[in-house]
């Protein structure tokens, strides 16, 4: 799919305009009696199109349909036409223009591309009646989001490929010449965060026989080479022995594949010592099999998707490299599988992790924390202004929020509220849950100094969190991010893909990155 910017129309086979609408009175019908009778304030309203960027040629066409009297804007609601140059025009309903949001935008965007996608070979998207007022750069680069999110497809094992029909999207405007810099400099930059959500999910949503820790490792680093400022070291099971991650290679006992920490570092060119660092810290496991603790086929189905929090982290660093953002980043990625053969990790097990600490793995099935655990420690060795993991951690954070909202957990709280505002910024459904004291203290365990489960099965959630933050080092920044819910089956959102992997969080991730 190519998308351009032009300060004219093509020839191309459909034009989308969008069109709003606005509650008024209804224009004084000629006196009857019930009309005399009403009181004023029940005053019949009526809503009537608002339209005033539309050409002379479409609202004629449009005039000229006898059922466009019918039309009235709303949110979502489509008006099709044949414009007199034997174009076809669509026109898209936006609702009250007061209350369009960028929200707005994604999703009917969405909406139109999944409706036309499969009909036409271009369109001209008149982007007059679709920036916001004081918000225009930013709605473009909303709009080319959901360009690249809802044009997605998984269809490398197919043998009928699903290519779309659609391939170019001219973005049409009557602005000024002056505009083209600012206009085409956020194309440019919502299609890097764009492509980096689209390497995200391929990740997320390729099988775990291809995908394994080492293919994993091999793929990272093959596309990070084109990353600039960017270093890659990555740790196989030698290293991580070295490293004392026996929490984390207790995980990997069982597996065919060995475990790789991939360790990306992001200098930014005019760093200073004033540059603030940033950790990036991701769970993945190419598949979640429960291990001895073994999962139920039903629950196991879809766990090549627990490696979705490195993928995510992932994304996100290489798309704050792609758009040189002045703060230097480092991301971790602690890959393995958790599977089971003679030499698995079994439950009562107990293991001496990075930091010191002793742990008794009583559920094999809760493995993301001891990946997770070992990992975040290395990370605090390079003392980050901040920490942020992510991670699909707990079912139980979907028993908690459902499976549209990530869970937050932190032990900062000024770090929590600007992910929350990044979240917010991102129109991406975030909400932060406590970790307390009496969360940690279910973790203790009475034969070593942990345990990887709590004693009691409420707030799992927590919990787990709680386990993490046990091998934070003092004095560093910490968040968590669960995002077991959001990771994937996001089919509620148009721009996301009723199953597979959705992407999320990656654009509130940027935005954070984007403020530091
Ligand atoms: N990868 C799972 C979490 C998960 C579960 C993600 C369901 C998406 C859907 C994680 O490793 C896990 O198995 N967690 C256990 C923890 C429990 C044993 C304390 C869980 O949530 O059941
Ligand atoms: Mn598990
Ligand atoms: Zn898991």
């Amino acid at each position: 799919m190519k998308i351009n910017l032009s300060f004219a129309p093509t020839s191309a086979e459909l034009n989308v305009y969008s069109c709003f609408n606005k509650t008024q009175e209804e224009k004084a019908a000629k006196t009857t009696k019930t009309s005399k009778k009403a009181p004023a304030s029940k005053a019949k309203t009526e809503k009537v199109l608002v339209k005033p960027h539309w050409p002379e040629e479409v609202t004629e066409a449009f005039e000229h349909a006898v059922a466009s009297k019918h039309y009235k804007g709303d949110v979502g609601e489509t008006f099709a036409l044949t414009l007199v140059n034997g174009q076809s025009a669509i026109i898209l309903g936006l609702g009250d223009k007061n209350k369009v949001t960028k929200e707005t935008l994604r999703r009917q965007i969405a909406h139109i591309y999944k409706a036309v996608s499969g009909r036409y070979e271009d369109m001209n998207l008149h982007l007059d009646g679709f920036l916001l007022k004081g918000e225009q750069e930013e709605s473009l680069a909303a709009i080319v989001e959901s360009l690249h999110m809802t044009s997605y497809v998984f269809d490398r094992h197919l043998s009928a490929k699903k290519t779309a029909k659609l391939q170019t999207i001219n973005l049409v405007t009557s602005e000024k010449k002056t505009a083209q810099k600012k206009f085409e400099a956020a194309i440019a930059e919502a299609s890097k965060i764009g492509e980096s959500i689209t390497v995200a999910k391929n990740f997320v949503n390729e099988a775990p026989n291809i995908l394994n820790s080492e293919t994993y490792a091999k793929e990272i680093e093959k596309d990070a080479k084109s990353l600039k400022n960017v270093k890659v070291k990555v740790l196989g099971v030698p290293e991580l022995k070295k490293e004392n991650m026996n929490m984390f290679l207790s995980v990997n006992a069982g597996s065919a594949y060995g475990a790789r920490l991939v360790h990306l570092t992001y200098t930014p060119k005019k760093a200073t010592s004033k540059t603030r660092h940033i950790a990036l810290v991701g769970k993945g496991l190419t598949f979640d099999t429960g291990g001895y603790s073994l999962k139920p086929g039903a629950s196991m189905m879809n766990m090549k998707f627990d490696m979705a929090g490195s993928a995510t982290v992932y994304a996100a660093f290489r798309a704050a490299v792609l758009l040189e953002l002045p703060v230097k980043i480092s991301c971790y990625l602690g890959m393995t599988d958790n599977a089971v053969n003679e030499k698995a990790t079994m439950p009562d097990s107990i293991v001496k992790a990075r930091n010191g600490k002793t742990v008794e793995i009583l559920n094999t099935d809760a493995e993301g924390r001891l990946v997770l655990g070992d990992v975040v420690n290395y990370a605090c060795d390079s003392k980050p202004d901040a920490l942020i993991d992510a991670a699909t951690l707990t079912g139980a954070i979907l028993v908690a929020l459902g499976n549209e909202v990530c869970g937050l957990f932190s032990n900062d709280q000024k770090l929590a509220d600007a992910l929350l505002k990044s979240a917010k910024n991102s129109d991406e459904y975030m909400w932060q849950l406590p970790i307390i004291d009496e969360h940690k203290n279910d973790m203790k365990s009475v034969v070593a100094d942990l345990k990887n489960i709590g004693g009691a099965s409420f707030g799992g959630s927590a919990k787990g969190a709680a386990f993490i933050e046990a091998f934070i080092e003092p004095g560093i920044s910490w968040a968590h991010l669960d995002i077991a819910g959001i990771g994937d089956s996001q089919g509620h959102l148009p721009y996301c893909s009723a199953k597979g992997a959705s992407g999320l969080v990656i654009r509130t991730l940027v935005d954070y990155l984007r403020k530091q």
